[in-house]
């Protein structure tokens, strides 16, 4: 039985990667289309990574191009975390041509339309959907929710306080956050109480041999890359984000008040959320997670062990 219809918004990206993956792990979940935008990598890569995990992993539905750039900044990519192909040492030889010219975000508005209550679940910078509402004002009455993986509260992964995604494209961010759009962020400071032990991470390793030496590659990849950082764990902040999609129970989180930070430089896409819980705020208040329960998020997880591929 479908429980859930996903459009992944994605720029993949080791963890988005995962995170496609555990969602085609999910036998009550549909996926409608993989959307892509410029973040991680640049968008011929994103869009060819996309291309090969449908294939790698037989997905049934279409993907889209998206944005390649940023709305008003150029783009500053993650190269330097998921290597010059977004996958690491993973380069697909060759993948499927795109079905279809048609845009991310008249995809992303026409199947919202089409699938009542669907949820779309953002895992790049917010930039295809902020295009998406600026075309489509009623997108909020017809799209289910948004669950976008970004922001923090504390420490980022970019400058001081903010979170790789938001600060790639803070006004898609803020467009994004303060529009009528019923939007859960799941930041680095909820998505990092997931880091998994390397066993843990092996013990996800599928049986499937085109897709296990995938796996394994991603893995031993990331490993080297977050240990360069300075990172005890595997911390997959996509996938995390696409665990409380599946399960919503593992996720606490409360609404808040939250501005995002679009001037350059120190604060780039730092999210000021207010903690204070006052009841006079006048800031626009999303939802936002505060914790996900790992525990959870590993067996989740460890449903990639039995996935097969779309290769044979
Ligand atoms: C986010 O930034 C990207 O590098 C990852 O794919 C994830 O979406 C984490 O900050
Ligand atoms: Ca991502």
């Amino acid at each position: 039985m479908i429980k859930r219809r996903l459009i992944i918004d994605t720029d993949p990206g080791v963890d988005d990667a995962f995170a496609i993956l555990l969602a085609a792990s999910d036998p009550q979940t549909e996926i409608l289309a993989l959307t892509t935008t410029a973040g991680n990598v640049g968008i011929e890569r994103t869009t060819r990574n996309a291309l090969g995990l449908k294939e790698l992993l037989g997905l049934n539905c279409p993907v889209f191009k998206g944005a390649d750039r940023p709305l008003a900044i150029p783009l500053e990519d993650a190269a330097n975390v998921h290597g010059e192909s977004g996958l690491g040492p993973y380069v697909f030889d060759h993948v499927p041509a795109l079905e279809t010219s048609e845009l991310a975000w008249d995809a992303i508005y026409r199947l919202a339309k089409a699938n009542p209550g669907s949820t779309l679940v953002a895992l790049g910078p917010l930039t295809n959907i902020a295009i998406a509402l600026m075309r489509y004002p009623d997108l909020p009455d017809v799209l289910g929710e948004v669950i976008s993986m970004g922001g923090t509260i504390g420490y980022g992964n970019t400058v001081p306080y903010s979170e790789f995604n938001y600060y790639c494209d803070p006004l898609a961010a803020k467009i994004v956050l303060e529009s009528k759009l019923k939007v859960t962020t799941v930041g680095l400071n909820a998505t990092r109480q997931t880091q998994l032990s390397p066993d843990e991470l092996a013990s996800l390793d599928p049986q499937d041999p085109v897709l296990n030496r995938f796996v394994r590659l991603q893995r031993e990849f990331y490993w080297d890359r977050l240990r360069n950082l300075g990172m005890e764990g595997f911390h997959l902040p996509d996938a995390a984000a696409m665990a409380v999609v599946l399960e919503p129970v593992l996720m606490h989180a409360e609404r808040l008040p939250v501005h995002v930070v679009t001037d350059n430089g120190i604060t780039q896409g730092w999210t000021v959320v207010d903690l204070r819980r006052r009841k006079d705020e006048k800031l626009h208040q999303v939802n936002v997670a505060l914790s996900i329960d790992k525990t959870g998020y590993l067996r989740l997880m460890q449903q990639i062990n039995g996935l097969k591929g779309g290769h044979a």
